[in-house]
C-alpha cells in the first residue's frame, strides 16, 4: 500500500542486480511511493544483471559506475541531478563483494589483494559515495543516505569472513560521515543490518541454507525479507525520520537481541 511518503523525492539507488537483490525491492518501492530516482550499478553487473527491466518498470535512468572509481562516482553524481532536476534526497548504498569468499579462501588463509579489492568494493566505497555527494553539494537538507550491512560486524559468524571486517569498517564510516553531513548540511546516513536473505550475494556466503533456517527459528518474528528490508528503507527515506543519524539499525525479526529460541532449545531436545 502505498503512501506518497517519497513524493517530489530524488535519488540514486546503487547495487539492483536481479529481481532478488534488496536494492531492487527497494527500487520499486520507492517507485510506489512517488520517489524518482537514478539506477546504477557496476558496468559488469549491467551485462549479468536485469536492470533495464526495472529501470522501465521504474521510469528510471541507468548510470553505470564502478563504487570503487571517484570518476565513475564524480560523474554518476553530476548526471543524476541533470536528470533528475535537481538536487538529491536520498541514496542507497547497497553492495558487497568479497574475492576471498568467492575464490574460497578460508578467513586464516586470505589473500591481502583480495581482502583490499573486497574491502574497497564493500566498505570505502561507501566513503567515496559519501563524499562525491558531498563535494559536490549533491544533498538537499533532511536528505538521507543508508547503507546495509550485516550483524557479523558485532558478533562472529565464521563463514562470513573478511565480509565481517568490512561490515565493520562500513558501520563506522556511517558514524564518522554522518556526523560531518548532519552538521554541515543536515543530512542523515545510517546502516540497516538486515536478516539473512536469500541474493545473489547472500547464498554466495558458505553454509547460507542452513544459516537462515537457524536465524528463522531464533528471530521471534522470523527473518525480515528483503521486501520488509525496502519497506524500512522507505520510512529512513521519508520526513518521518528526520532526527534518526549515526545509527547501525537492526532489521532482523528480533535475532539480534535474542539469546536462544524456545524452538531452537526443542531441536537439542529431541
Ligand atoms: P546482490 O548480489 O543482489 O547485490 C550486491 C550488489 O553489489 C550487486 O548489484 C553488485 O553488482 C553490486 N556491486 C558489486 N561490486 C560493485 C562495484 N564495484 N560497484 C558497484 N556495485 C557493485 O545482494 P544483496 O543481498 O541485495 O546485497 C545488497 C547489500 O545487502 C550488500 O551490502 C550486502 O552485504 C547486504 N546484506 C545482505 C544480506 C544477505 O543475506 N543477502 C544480509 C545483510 C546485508
Amino acid at each position: 500500500m502505498a503512501h506518497n511518503l517519497l513524493k517530489g523525492k530524488r535519488g540514486i539507488i546503487f547495487g539492483a542486480l536481479d529481481e532478488n537483490s534488496i536494492a531492487w525491492k527497494t527500487a520499486e518501492r520507492v517507485y510506489e511511493e512517488g520517489g524518482r530516482f537514478v539506477l546504477t550499478n557496476a558496468p559488469i553487473a549491467m551485462r549479468m544483471g536485469q536492470i533495464n527491466e526495472l529501470a522501465s518498470k521504474t521510469e528510471s535512468e541507468i548510470i553505470p559506475a564502478d563504487a570503487t572509481s571517484e570518476e565513475d562516482l564524480e560523474k554518476l553524481v553530476t548526471q543524476s541531478m541533470e536528470i533528475l532536476g535537481g538536487k538529491l534526497d536520498f541514496v542507497l548504498h547497497s553492495i558487497g563483494m568479497s574475492v576471498n569468499v568467492r575464490k574460497g579462501r578460508h578467513y586464516t588463509d586470505e589473500k591481502y589483494d583480495f581482502t583490499t579489492k573486497g574491502w574497497d568494493v564493500s566498505a570505502l566505497s561507501f566513503h567515496k559515495v559519501m563524499q562525491s555527494l558531498y563535494k559536490a553539494d549533491a544533498m538537499n537538507e533532511w536528505g538521507s543516505i543508508v547503507a546495509l550491512t550485516y550483524m557479523a560486524a558485532q558478533r562472529t559468524f565464521p563463514d562470513y569472513n573478511d565480509m565481517a571486517d568490512n561490515k565493520a569498517y562500513l558501520e563506522s564510516v556511517a558514524r564518522s560521515f554522518g556526523y560531518f553531513f548532519g552538521k554541515e548540511k543536515k543530512v542523515r546516513v545510517n546502516t540497516v543490518s538486515q536478516s539473512p536473505t536469500p541474493t545473489t550475494a547472500g547464498k554466495g556466503v558458505k553454509g547460507f541454507d542452513g544459516f537462515i533456517a537457524y536465524a528463522e527459528l531464533m528471530s521471534p518474528l522470523g527473518n525480515a525479507t528483503a521486501a520488509d528490508c525496502a519497506d524500512y528503507t522507505i520510512s529512513l527515506f521519508s520526513d518521518l525520520t528526520r532526527k534518526v543519524t549515526m545509527q547501525n539499525l537492526f532489521h532482523d525479526g528480533g535475532f539480534s537481541n535474542t539469546g536462544v529460541s524456545q524452538e531452537v532449545i526443542e531441536r537439542f531436545s529431541e
